[in-house]
């Protein structure tokens, strides 16, 4: 007869399996704490938690995914997105949308929206614009971050402590993107909070669920268009590959690995990334990818990628113009690295060139 005490085991370790999310524990370097990834980037991450003038910089961006297991046993993909700052000499204006997708079931909801009720900071980071609000309740801004949905579908109230290495893409957090962007993010999140899913509220097993906190700015995007991959390996790596197509003679082709311990590596990625599997978002009628595969060749890494479910254009369904329109979709990973089988999931982020878009008034 099986014991109590194993059937406690084999139900606790058939629920840690059963989440595809694995949270990755910070392996301190040989000197301890994270203070080299906090000090890698080249500028002060509490000063520019702080909303840039936004006349300058078109890209004023604090986004968050999440890979949430909630108490349903379900599995989500989730993102929340606020934003400031227009391109082409438009005034500067502001920008929030979410999405939710249900992985187990398959069901998405996504919504962009521009705030007229908005109240935004100038000196600390508060970004209140219903129906999102993005804060943080830390002295220094980023080791607690808050977002608030009220996105019908995709509503949420999520806190992410900061957990583990920073991440500073190209190594730097700074790079040429249409122009010179900035990027850093938490990948490690630890997250808390509640989803909201069918008109119940579920809350978030903490230990089977984790985000990625992104903060970027700088004078332009990559209007030519651009494949952004964020994603988790089962060996541990954080990555990041940007595909940009050219913009003013600068293209993208990167991959920024971040490692237990900390330590950054920057490599070059094969520019033809095999899109496949195509679709039409359903908003704004651009073609979008269900599969590609990624080469990185300085890693010996042969990654194929798919969207399980081929939904994540969040947009104004009465506006899809380039602006207000961004594909997220939740992917998964499989292939080989460095002559190992890895296995992942992350966020496949898709955007075509601007003047495929319907164009606004
Ligand atoms: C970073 O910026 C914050 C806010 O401006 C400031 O209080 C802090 O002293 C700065 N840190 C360093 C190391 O300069
Ligand atoms: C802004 O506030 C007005 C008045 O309370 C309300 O009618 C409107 O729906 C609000 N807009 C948003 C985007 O929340
Ligand atoms: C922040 O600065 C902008 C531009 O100077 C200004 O229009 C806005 O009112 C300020 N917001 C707050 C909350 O002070
Ligand atoms: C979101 O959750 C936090 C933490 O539990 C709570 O303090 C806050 O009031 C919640 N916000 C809303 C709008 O419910
Ligand atoms: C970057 O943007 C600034 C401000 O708009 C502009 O002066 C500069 O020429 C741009 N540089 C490139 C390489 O596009
Ligand atoms: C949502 O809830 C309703 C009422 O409880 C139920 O009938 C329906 O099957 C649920 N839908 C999904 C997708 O779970």
């Amino acid at each position: 007869m099986v014991s109590l005490e194993y059937l406690f085991i084999w139900v606790a370790l058939f629920a840690s399996l059963s989440s595809p999310f694995k949270r990755i524990d910070f392996q301190p370097g040989p000197f301890g704490e994270d203070a080299y990834t906090e000090n890698a980037g080249i500028y002060n991450l509490t000063e520019f938690m702080v909303l840039q003038p936004t006349s300058y910089y078109g890209v004023n961006s604090y986004w968050t995914i999440y890979f949430i297991t909630a108490s349903n046993s379900h599995d989500y993909f989730l993102v929340g997105h606020c934003n400031a700052g227009f391109f082409s000499g438009a005034a500067p204006s502001l920008l929030v949308r979410a999405s939710m997708l249900d992985i187990t079931d398959g069901v998405y909801s996504s919504l962009t929206v521009l705030p007229d009720n908005a109240t935004i900071s100038n000196d600390t980071y508060n970004f209140y614009a219903p129906p999102l609000h993005c804060y943080s309740n830390s002295a220094d801004l980023f080791s607690s971050i808050t977002v608030v949905s009220e996105i019908p579908g995709a509503t949420f109230n999520i806190t992410s402590l900061s957990d583990g290495p920073k991440f500073f893409d190209a190594g730097s957090g700074t790079f040429m993107w249409g122009n010179q962007t900035n990027e850093w993010a938490i990948p490690n999140g630890y997250v808390t909070g509640t989803i909201t899913y069918n008109d119940t509220v579920y809350d978030i097993i903490s230990s089977q669920s984790l985000s990625w906190f992104d903060r970027q700015w700088g004078p332009a995007d990559g209007h030519g268009g651009w494949q952004l991959f964020i994603f988790y390996l089962s060996n541990d790596l954080k990555v990041c590959v940007w595909h940009g197509f050219e913009v003013d003679g600068f293209t993208l082709n990167m991959a920024t690995i971040l490692y237990p311990d900390g330590h950054h590596e920057v490599e070059i990625v094969d520019p033809d990334i095999h899109p496949s599997v195509p679709f039409l978002g359903p908003y704004s009628g651009v073609q979008y990818y269900g599969a590609f595969e990624v080469l990185i060749p300085g890693k010996n890494a042969y990654l194929h990628i798919t969207l399980p479910v081929l939904a994540g254009e969040i947009t104004n369904p009465k506006l899809p113009t380039a602006s207000y329109t961004l594909f997220e979709g939740y992917m998964t990973v499989e292939g080989c690295w460095e002559g190992e089988k890895v296995t992942g999931f992350g966020d496949s982020e898709q955007h075509q060139p601007y003047d495929q878009y319907p164009q606004g008034p």
